[in-house]
């Protein structure tokens, strides 16, 4: 997990922080994202904040204090290790987490962490491990996303057995909308309403067997922006609180989603080139006329892709620059054009702010924004501010 300023015994700032690449981290803007989403909901939906992944990489603490202050209701997260950093920094809310486990269950059911279950072995192994405490336990059941639980029919006997089970508290049904996204989202017939029927169904017949578990969830960023019908008892946002669009549909239906990260870094060297010049391995690109080029201290060890390699733009001075040459590990190079001008020291915008979105950057590089977020690397310090 990568917190990097958070209880770091180094202390908060050290010297050499200023030189590395920034995460500027807007806490406003997450809370702005927030609140849209929350407006989005009635009244009594709960909100579980997805902060899996180090908070989609913007920091899994100030990330998650900021929107407990702010009023989310509940933490979703991963792995046994994110969990209990939420616990340990007493970060108030609950937390779920979002796939069964099988080691660390004491561990977690110690700490109040709530527990996927999505096989009958997931709930025999908390049976085995916790004898006498129950655990918090959702069911996930697979509408349609084909990754994790039995289908609706077989999930019910689960729910009952968990509901049954003096080791279990039946706290939530679930599932994960795998198409909320598309174009065709809010169609009636499409995947997506498809999986909301099918749950709808699923809870209808757990409420004639006399199962009513207390939080039924189903929507992900997606979902709680274009789906009122999978909110349920609680909607579970991550990359829209983050700033950005699931998809370009999305974007398009959401255009108020404020990006809550922007990334720059140092210039770390400027030189003036002839044309011809090759630039970084393999000499794969060549001023095509003399022009100033300049390296900044950013490269794909730290999670900028190397496919972005002479096909992205960084944001210099108010303009647009392109990134040329192979992206390397630790730097990359910028072509700053025949006037080109810059300072060593000076920052250039590597994602958001004057460079492209993650959104875009994502797609140029063949991936997504929550790919693109997520591998951020711990060598990017994290700055928060909440302006
Ligand atoms: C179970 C679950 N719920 C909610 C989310 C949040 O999804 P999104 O970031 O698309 O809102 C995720 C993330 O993938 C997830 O795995």
């Amino acid at each position: 997990m990568t917190t990097p300023r958070e209880g770091d015994p180094r202390g908060r700032e050290r010297p050499w922080d200023r030189d590395a690449p920034h995460a500027h981290v807007d806490l406003a803007a997450l809370r702005h994202n927030l609140a849209l989403l929350r407006g989005r909901t009635a009244t009594g939906v709960r909100l579980l904040a997805a902060v899996k992944a180090d908070a989609y990489g913007h920091g899994l603490l100030p990330v998650a204090r900021a929107l407990a202050a702010a009023g989310a209701d509940a933490f979703g997260v991963a792995t046994a290790e994110e969990a209990l950093a939420l616990r340990d920094a007493g970060v108030p809310g609950e937390v779920l987490m979002f796939g069964p486990v099988r080691s660390g269950i004491a561990e977690l059911v110690a700490a109040d962490v709530a527990l996927t279950v999505a096989l009958p072995a997931d709930l025999e192994a908390i049976a085995a491990t916790v004898p006498g405490s129950p655990a918090r336990v959702h069911v996930k059941v697979d509408t349609g996303m084909g990754r994790l639980g039995l289908a609706p029919a077989e999930a019910r006997s689960l729910i009952a057995a968990v509901a049954r089970s003096p080791f279990a508290d039946l706290e939530g049904v679930w599932t994960h909308l795998a198409s909320a996204d598309e174009p065709d989202a809010t169609e009636p017939g499409s995947a997506t309403d498809r999986q909301v029927a099918a749950f709808a169904d699923l809870l209808a017949r757990l409420e004639r067997d006399g199962l009513r578990p207390r939080w039924a969830h189903a929507a992900n960023s997606a979902g709680t922006l274009v789906r009122p019908d999978a909110h349920h008892d609680l909607v579970r946002p991550g990359i829209a609180l983050y700033g950005q669009p699931a998809s370009g549909w999305l974007a398009r239906r959401v255009p108020e989603l404020r990006p809550v990260m922007r990334v720059d870094a140092p210039i770390t060297f400027v030189k003036r080139i002839a044309a011809g010049t090759p630039i970084s391995y393999g000499g794969t690109w060549r001023a095509p006329a003399d022009t100033v080029i300049a390296t900044v201290r950013l490269g794909y060890a730290d999670g900028y892709p190397r496919s972005l390699s002479s096909r992205a733009e960084a944001g210099h001075r108010g303009r647009r620059v392109p990134v040329v040459g192979r992206v390397c590990m630790d730097q990359l190079m910028l072509d700053l054009g025949p006037d080109g001008d810059a300072e060593v020291g000076e920052r250039v915008d590597l994602i958001g702010g004057g460079a492209p979105a993650a959104f875009d950057l994502a797609a140029a590089a063949g991936s997504f924004a929550y790919e693109l977020l997520t591998r951020l690397g711990p060598r990017i310090v994290r700055r928060y501010s909440d302006a």
